[in-house]
């Protein structure tokens, strides 16, 4: 089965050196915006070049949870015999007890504990670290550096920024944003940019706004 990665940005790239690492072959990124050029040796296609007539290996690498999702959706209608790969690097831990969707990425150096569960499409970025029993929703990233204590509870599409902190128990909702470098010590509701230490909503967001 070929595999490609949807998205040649720099989560593109890093998704194919993870993918290399572990031993997997990539066949191409996806991307018509940048049809014609290579990373590392690897083609970038366009979309219309994705072969749906059998199995095909997929990773959607685009950093923004709500294009993630959408693309996501796009590609399970066009190619119904895509298998959506999880990508993990082998210096990522994944707890024995740890259960995983698809589609996911686990980056360098991450850490997922015991019990823990991903639903699918998540991004957990390079060292970012979800202690034993979190639980994270479809499509929802973290950032470099975040550390989740045990038994957090993330919902769909919620995106947490680079180096934050998350106490043990708490619940953030769906389409929520949590600012770079900031301390979770309460449940924040659902679609809101919340931030600082303690981190507080500070407003409310669309779920399609732009954070990255
Ligand atoms: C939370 C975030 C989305 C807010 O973006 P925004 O609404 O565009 O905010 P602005 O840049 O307009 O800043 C508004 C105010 O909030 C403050 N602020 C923004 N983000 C903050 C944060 N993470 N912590 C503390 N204060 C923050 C700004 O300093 C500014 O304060 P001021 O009004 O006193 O000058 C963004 O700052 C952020 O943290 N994004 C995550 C980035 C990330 O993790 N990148 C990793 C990529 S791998």
């Amino acid at each position: 089965m070929k595999t490609y990665i949807f998205g040649a940005g720099g989560h593109g790239k890093v998704v194919c050196d993870i993918l290399e690492a572990a031993g997997q072959r990539v066949d191409g990124f996806i991307d018509d915006a940048k049809r014609g050029a290579s990373h590392f040796g690897v083609p970038v296609l366009g979309e219309d070049q994705l072969e749906c007539s059998a199995p095909v290996g997929v990773v959607v690498a685009v950093g923004a949870n709500h294009v993630r999702a959408r693309i996501a959706e796009r590609l399970r209608a066009r190619c119904p015999q895509a298998v959506f790969v999880n990508a993990i690097h082998p210096t990522a831990h994944v707890a024995r007890s740890a259960r995983l969707g698809v589609g996911n990425v686990v980056c360098a150096g991450a850490i997922i504990g015991p019990d823990g569960a991903l639903g699918d499409h998540c991004v957990v970025n390079t060292g970012a670290q979800a202690d034993h029993d979190c639980a994270l929703g479809d499509f929802v990233s973290l950032a470099p550096g975040v550390i989740l204590g045990g038994g957090v509870t993330i919902s769909e599409l919620t995106y947490v920024g680079l180096g934050a902190r998350v106490i043990h128990g708490v619940k953030i909702g769906a389409h929520a944003v949590i600012g770079a470098g900031s301390t979770v010590v309460g449940d924040i509701d659902g679609g809101v940019v919340a931030y600082g230490s303690p981190c507080r909503a500070v407003r409310v967001r669309a779920m399609d706004d732009g954070y990255l």
